[in-house]
């Protein structure tokens, strides 16, 4: 089959839909991934995209719409209430609703199923062809069953140049991963597959979401999967891929002591520990930027040849989620515990936020404290060498006689930005030396609490993270009664320190610091201890 190239425009889009109206398929751009399209009423066409993926035919295909106002004719009964306000929150955008279906969908469509997945997606182009198909159109991620789903227009091409009437070019998707699936057919919001709205976003608007067992386990033999596409090996590339969970800094020492013959995927902050060529799915911090390299770092992995992958285990909260879900299956579920130092977790949050509090209980459910804040005080970091420099840096007066004053020190040094940065090139180096030391005399779990966990660069000995938040008024309120501060001064140090929301978006636990935490602690400790 001859495989027609669709430009990006809107003759192009007319195009595609001039082919889809004819029962063709037409490999489209989302802003998810690319999908591979045909009109999802004609059974004749659907039938062909099973063909042209090599797609189990149980496996159910999303039904995709350019308006909400084109929903109900699809589903069965009246949209409920939950359903449509999720709606109206993200769309269009990546998520996918499962109804039951209606009698106008064709049973190759929902794979047998009596339930329909329906979504708005929002890349213009899409949404274009949608249009001008007049139909909606039925449409799986746009690659050969079992392979990473496309996310550029050359990776769409590779999979199915010859098997389909045309590819659009679309340029490359900007989310990366595939949309998220929800179901309300039971009546409770059940997520089966994350994707590009998080399960925190969509609690937000529709309250508790139940995770589908699925999304982070291998379903066991003969369990039945609630979505279809679950059950498979997936997104894999032709490497075996193995994901190794620990901190940065175990990840690297293993993979150092392996030498050459392995291939690499890892985070930006890793790969400077690393003796050994990698491929980075960008920062450790940053699940978005994860998501949206993902793919094309699998698809990358082919070209180079990798046999054998070594991965970095992704955190799991937010966007994270979707990546950790997709690189297990690429995987085939191979995740291994790392082994060597002990297991330590980073305790973080802003001023007041009620991290000792929260330190305390987490030291009754098992982990072992190394609080940094004491260490700093000791003499083993306030060493002579140390005090000689900051009187150099900072004046004689921080060391009257010899001995710190630390009111002075902190005067002078959180004055202004640059001052800051050069208490920290002088007492960083013999923190981080103290914190070593005393985590020689420890084994796992451990919480390290670290008020300067990123910038000393501590965080490559954490596995996890643990952030501690509370609304500002409270934290204010705090600080000032603890520290005798007023009101402005209490502020003046907020603004000093790293904003709640950088501790937030690092955290692979989140919890809040308000005094009532009933359930949520023992549920972070058994999080934070991994499996
Ligand atoms: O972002 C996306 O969703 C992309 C773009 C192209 O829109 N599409 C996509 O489709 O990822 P696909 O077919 O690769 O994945 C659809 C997933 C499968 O895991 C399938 O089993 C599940 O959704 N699914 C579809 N209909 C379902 C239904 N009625 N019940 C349960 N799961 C369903
Ligand atoms: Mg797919």
């Amino acid at each position: 089959m001859n495989t027609e190239i669709i430009p990006p425009s809107s003759q192009g889009a007319a195009r595609a839909g001039e082919i889809l109206r004819a029962g063709g398929l037409v490999a489209i751009p989302t802003e998810t991934v690319y999908g591979l399209a045909a009109n999802a009423l004609d059974p004749a066409a659907v039938k062909k995209i099973y063909e042209a993926k090599g797609r189990p035919s149980d496996n159910p295909l999303i039904v995709h719409i350019s308006s909400v106002e084109q929903w109900p004719e699809l589903v069965r009964g009246k949209i409920p209430e939950n359903a449509r306000k999720l709606a109206e929150a993200f769309w269009p955008g990546p998520l996918t609703v499962i109804l039951e279906k209606s009698g106008i969908i064709p049973s190759v469509t929902s794979g047998g199923l009596d339930t329909v997945a329906v979504r708005c997606p929002a890349h213009p182009l899409a949404r274009a062809v949608i249009e001008a198909a007049g139909v909606p159109l039925a449409a799986p991620s746009a690659n050969l069953s079992g392979r990473p789903s496309p996310t550029t227009f050359s990776h769409t091409l590779e999979d199915l140049q010859g098997r389909v009437d045309a590819v659009m070019d679309g340029g490359d998707c900007g989310v990366g991963v595939e949309s998220t699936v929800i179901s309300l057919a039971g009546g409770r919001v059940r997520l089966l597959r994350p994707g590009g709205v998080t399960k925190e976003a969509l609690e937000q608007v529709a309250g508790p979401v139940e995770l589908d067992p699925a999304v982070t386990a291998m379903l066991a033999p003969g369990e039945r999967a609630a979505s279809p596409g679950m059950k498979y090996k997936h997104y894999a590339p032709r490497a075996e891929v193995v994901i190794l969970d620990g901190s940065p800094e175990a990840f690297a020492q293993y993979v150092n002591a392996q030498g050459p013959g392995a291939d690499v995927l890892c985070f930006s902050e890793t790969e400077p520990l690393l003796a050994v060529p990698a491929l980075c799915l960008g920062s450790r911090y940053d699940g978005a930027e994860q998501a949206r390299r993902l793919f094309w770092a699998l698809h990358r992995l082919d070209q180079i040849g990798a046999r054998r992958v070594l991965a970095q285990r992704p955190n799991r909260r937010g966007i994270g989620l979707a990546v950790y879900n997709r690189l297990l299956r690429a995987a085939a579920f191979r995740i291994e515990k790392l082994p060597g130092p002990p297991w330590i977790v980073g305790l973080v949050g802003p001023s007041g936020a009620g991290k000792s509090t929260v330190a305390k209980e987490m030291g009754r459910l098992g982990f072992s404290l190394v609080d940094c804040d004491r260490l700093t005080r000791s003499a083993e970091v306030y060493n002579q060498e140390c005090l000689a420099a900051l009187g150099r840096a900072f004046g004689e007066e921080v060391i009257p006689g010899g001995v710190l004053d630390r009111r002075e020190l902190a005067r002078r040094a959180f004055r202004d930005e640059a001052s800051k940065k050069l208490l920290e090139e002088i007492t960083f180096p013999t923190i981080e030396r103290a914190v070593r030391r005393a985590l020689e005399q420890m084994e796992g779990p451990v919480l390290l609490d670290a008020p300067t966990l990123f910038e000393s660069g501590l965080d490559v000995l954490c596995a996890r993270i643990l952030t501690v938040t509370a609304p500002e008024d409270l934290r204010l309120r705090r600080v000032m009664a603890r520290d005798g501060l007023t009101e402005e001064q209490a502020r003046q140090r907020f603004r000093a320190q790293k904003p709640a929301e950088f501790y937030e978006a690092r955290g692979d636990f989140v919890i809040e610091g308000t005094g009532d935490n009933s359930g949520r602690l023992e549920e972070a400790a058994q999080e934070l201890k991994g499996r």
